[in-house]
């Protein structure tokens, strides 16, 4: 399965949403999509609008950006994996670098929201990726790889069959600096080994996205890369004709 994700981020009003959904719904006929599945996670006060407009549109699925662990109860401000599901989400991001970075969410965290994604039949769209001085220190494979063996602990092989998962670099993100394809396809290469490690076979038909700086200059490049299955796009997902032209890359690849 091929995936390209937009991450609206805390960007976009009502109309600015619905006008981006409707720009996408003219261009993106199942024919033109081909295999690949575009998922939307707009802001969450958005996330009926987007539920609605493309309750037709089977290959467009819907996300939220972030969700709590817990079913229900004082959690002021916070809005439930069950509550999500229960709006009509398809899917959920969950630990992107955002959430880390500025609201101190741990590895433990992610791994209770990818369970509590998973009991409600939630996609969890699992970010993991390494910062700057990660990498420079060389070890950004092993630092990655200890973030999802934590994401996925104790996921069963048959939930497991659900999971996407997205490197992105966290230099990279919002940056204009991309990991070269080279780069993406090492971690990702590293990552599918992993999975091998824990579900065997099923490794090779779980996506695994890109995301950092990705847009219709580099995106044909990054999607060649054999362990690339699409893209987990923030800033070239605002704007509709260069979030169809990635959709277009991917279709190619
Ligand atoms: P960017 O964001 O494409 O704007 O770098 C990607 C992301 O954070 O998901």
């Amino acid at each position: 399965m091929k995936i390209l994700a937009g991450n609206w981020k805390m960007n976009t009003t009502f109309e600015e949403g619905y006008n981006l959904i409707e720009a996408l719904k003219n261009e993106l006929s199942p024919e033109r999509l081909g295999d690949v599945v575009v998922v939307l996670a707009p802001p969450v006060v958005q996330l009926t609008q987007a539920i609605d407009l493309l309750i037709d549109y089977p290959e467009m699925a819907v996300a939220a950006q972030n969700g709590h662990a817990k079913d229900s109860g004082a959690y002021t401000g916070e809005v439930s994996m069950a509550q999500l599901a229960d709006a009509g989400a398809d899917a959920v991001l969950i630990g992107h670098s955002e959430r880390r970075q500025y609201f101190g969410e741990t590895d433990q965290d992610v791994n209770a929201k990818v369970h509590a994604a998973l009991n409600h039949e939630l996609r969890p769209i699992v970010c993991v990726g390494e910062v700057l001085a990660e990498r420079q220190s060389g070890d950004h494979l092993a630092i990655v790889e200890k973030q999802l063996r934590a994401a996925v602990a104790g996921v069963t092989p048959d939930l497991a069959e659900n999971l996407v998962l997205a490197y992105e670099p966290v230099w990279a993100i919002g940056t204009g600096e991309t990991a070269t394809a080279a780069q993406a396809q090492e971690m990702h290469a590293h990552l599918r080994g992993v999975l091998r490690d824990l579900y065997g076979d099923l490794a090779q038909y779980l996506p695994i996205l890109y995301g950092g700086s990705c847009k219709p200059s580099n995106g044909a490049e990054l999607f060649a890369q054999p362990d690339v299955n699409g893209g987990l796009i923030g800033g070239a997902s605002l704007v509709a004709a260069d979030f169809i032209a990635l959709v277009d890359q991917l279709q190619k690849a």
